[in-house]
């Protein structure tokens, strides 16, 4: 989850490494630090405990001697409180080597107590302090910075990035990674590491990957790659799509208002190339095929968080399109349940940034037990797309803000064009069948932003709520996993106590919560919906209603019973049942978003969360 960034090359260390930073603070933002090789050869560090503005006033007080060389970090606590001392870098050798580290070291305890047996001392509770004392002692023996980093991963368990500098070898950063990201920027007589391309878009969008269990050594001139074992290694180019600006906020008053507007481009982007005249084209399922596509007697979604309400979305349509069983599971619970998968199981991951370690884990078991795995990821080079057989890229652009918005919509756009490939392949649906659906979901984006024109209504209902202690959300069918949604972003950012049930499930308990003046927002499905449930999420509104609650009711335009009901009425456009739930959720994501701005809080970088959870 810490963000890391390295530079060599003729500018200065600092500017690269602190714009790098910035960039990365939404994968940890408890505290940040950096290391530069200054023009004389002297190592400086500073750190500070605190988003990374406090380590920029600190350099402003008292300026850092620049160079050529360096590493920068942005911490997410595991071991060790978020303080000064915690933060990275660690230092080795009698503070001639800097390292910063993401992941955890798992069996760090055994190792600290092997160093202090040979007499050395430790000034923080981290982890990292132990490899960074680990290479020291390498280097000291051996006088090659990679060498001593092979050395030292061959005894680290866990997952790590690590990245290493020393006063005596300026010029060079040498970076390792088992099961954490790391990519390599490539610049003219200057080269660049980053946990991913945000570290370094901003100089350069020639990009290689690295593999699982592989160092790399950059020098200005130079990219040398090896595995754990030394073996030379040739690591695959590919260009960043995006631009630095696309990862600015534009104006925006925060990313997440920025990523909420994008919406309606996401949904338009991952359709982009994928629709042919009204023919889904998916030549990224190539390397599992049609044949084998056509054969799966079940698809198993893993996902965490905001991914997972998009699979279980996946779920409907695929079930109803291709007629395969689909079972959505938190990649946190797959691995222990001893799932029953094989060679005619799809197993599907869905993550935004693709480095999520439950998800990881997941897709690495699920390889191994010999299931077919296709991920849904929006993040190039990241490590699941690397573990899967086959991709189908999310184009919603960088997501900056923790909490995903943007992301949802395109994954949600993404298993629908699979169900539909699926259903093709599978012969479930007529070609004319297709690109009714197909036609559909290209009207998405139109229809996306005439939702969101209700932004500034939704800015006032939840500027009235900023007091509010509990907020409900009801929803049925499609409508059920758009209600968790809409509960895990009040969650996160803005830290009230918020559920989603399905309404059919009101009566069965939760009904018991309501209370004159309970917040419920209520996610009506269409008057038109073939499976009738229009009047029965709408008697819920009734009975909830006689018990004093404040309804807000997310309703198709002209849906005279919702507005005769409810207390307020947020308007979405006419979509088919299936399509309704990508326009639904925008106005819950305006929700969480404008009711934790009234708070005062941060809704880019909400306590406790990081972008890219990469620890288990
Ligand atoms: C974190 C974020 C969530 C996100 C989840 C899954 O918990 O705070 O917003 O939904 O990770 O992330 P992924 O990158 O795998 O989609």
């Amino acid at each position: 989850m810490c963000g890391i960034v390295g530079y060599v090359g003729p500018n200065s260390s600092l500017d690269v490494l602190l714009a790098g930073l910035s960039r990365l603070e939404y994968r940890g933002y408890d505290s940040a630090g950096v290391a530069v090789l200054d023009r004389a050869g002297h190592l400086g560090t500073r750190k500070r405990a605190g988003k990374l503005v406090a380590l920029l006033d600190d350099l402003e007080v008292e300026p850092l001697r620049d160079g050529e060389t360096g590493i920068g970090h942005t911490r997410w606590a595991t071991h060790g409180r978020p303080n000064d001392g915690n933060a990275h870098p660690h230092l080795g050798d009698n503070g001639k080597l800097a390292l910063i580290h993401n992941g955890i070291i798992e069996n760090f305890s055994e190792l600290k107590q092997e160093l202090l047996d040979a007499g050395e001392t430790f000034t923080s509770e981290t982890d990292t302090e132990v490899a960074a004392i680990m290479v020291g002692r390498e280097f000291r023996a051996t006088g090659d910075l990679a060498e001593a980093m092979r050395r030292v991963v061959a005894r680290l368990e866990g997952a790590f990035t690590l990245l290493v500098m020393h006063e005596d070898v300026p010029g060079v950063v040498v970076g390792a990674r088992r099961n954490s990201p790391l990519v390599i920027g490539l610049g003219d007589g200057e080269n660049f590491l980053g946990s991913d391309v945000a570290a370094f878009v901003e100089f350069t969008r020639r990009a290689l990957e690295i593999g699982q269990d592989q160092i790399v050594t950059i020098r200005p001139d130079s990219v040398v790659v090896t595995d754990f074992d030394g073996n030379d290694v040739e690591p695959r180019e590919f260009e960043v799509e995006w631009d630095a600006s696309a990862a600015e906020k534009g104006g925006w008053s925060s990313f997440m208002a920025k990523e909420i507007s994008e919406e309606p481009e996401a949904v338009a982007n991952t359709l982009l190339g994928r629709v042919v005249e009204g023919a889904i084209h998916l030549p990224e399922l190539d390397p599992i095929g049609d044949d084998v596509l056509a054969s799966i007697d079940r698809i198993v979604v893993i996902a965490c968080g905001t991914a997972a309400y998009a699979g279980l979305l996946g779920k409907y349509a695929i079930e109803k399109w291709a007629r395969i069983p689909v079972e959505v599971v938190l990649s946190h619970e797959f691995r222990y349940s001893e799932p029953v998968i094989g060679p005619r199981t799809l197993v599907v991951s869905i993550s935004q940034s693709g480095e999520t370690m439950d998800t990881l884990m997941a897709v690495k078991y699920a390889s191994q037990a010999g299931a077919r795995v296709l991920s849904i990821c929006n993040t190039q080079g990241a490590t699941i797309p690397r573990e899967s057989e086959a991709v189908i890229y999310t184009h919603a652009g960088p997501e900056v803000a923790v909490a995903s918005t943007k992301a949802f919509v395109a994954q949600v756009t993404a298993l629908y064009v699979l169900g539909l490939h699926l259903a093709r392949v599978r012969e479930r649906l007529s070609a004319h069948q297709i690109a009714e659906q197909v036609s559909e979901l290209q009207q998405i984006p139109a229809k996306l932003a005439d939702v969101l024109v209700s932004s500034e209504r939704i800015k006032q209902l939840a500027t009235w709520m900023a007091d509010t202690r509990s907020v409900l959300f009801l929803g049925r069918h499609v409508g059920y996993p758009v209600a968790l949604e809409g509960a895990l972003k009040l969650k996160e950012l803005a830290y009230i106590h918020a559920e989603g049930f399905a309404a059919g499930e009101l009566k069965h308990g939760p009904i018991a919560l309501i209370e004159p003046g309970q917040i419920v927002f209520v996610v009506v499905p269409s008057p038109r919906d073939p499976l009738s449930l229009h009047p029965k999420v709408i008697s819920n509104i009734q009975e909830i209603k006689a018990r004093g609650a404040r309804v807000i009711a997310i309703a198709e335009q002209g849906d005279t019973a919702a507005i005769a009901l409810a207390d307020e009425v947020i308007p979405i456009p006419l979509a088919p049942p299936l399509f309704e739930p990508l326009l639904a959720v925008v106005p819950l994501h305006i929700f969480g978003m404008e009711l934790a701005s009234a708070k005062g809080l941060d809704v880019d970088q909400p306590r406790n969360l990081a972008k890219s959870v990469t620890v288990e």
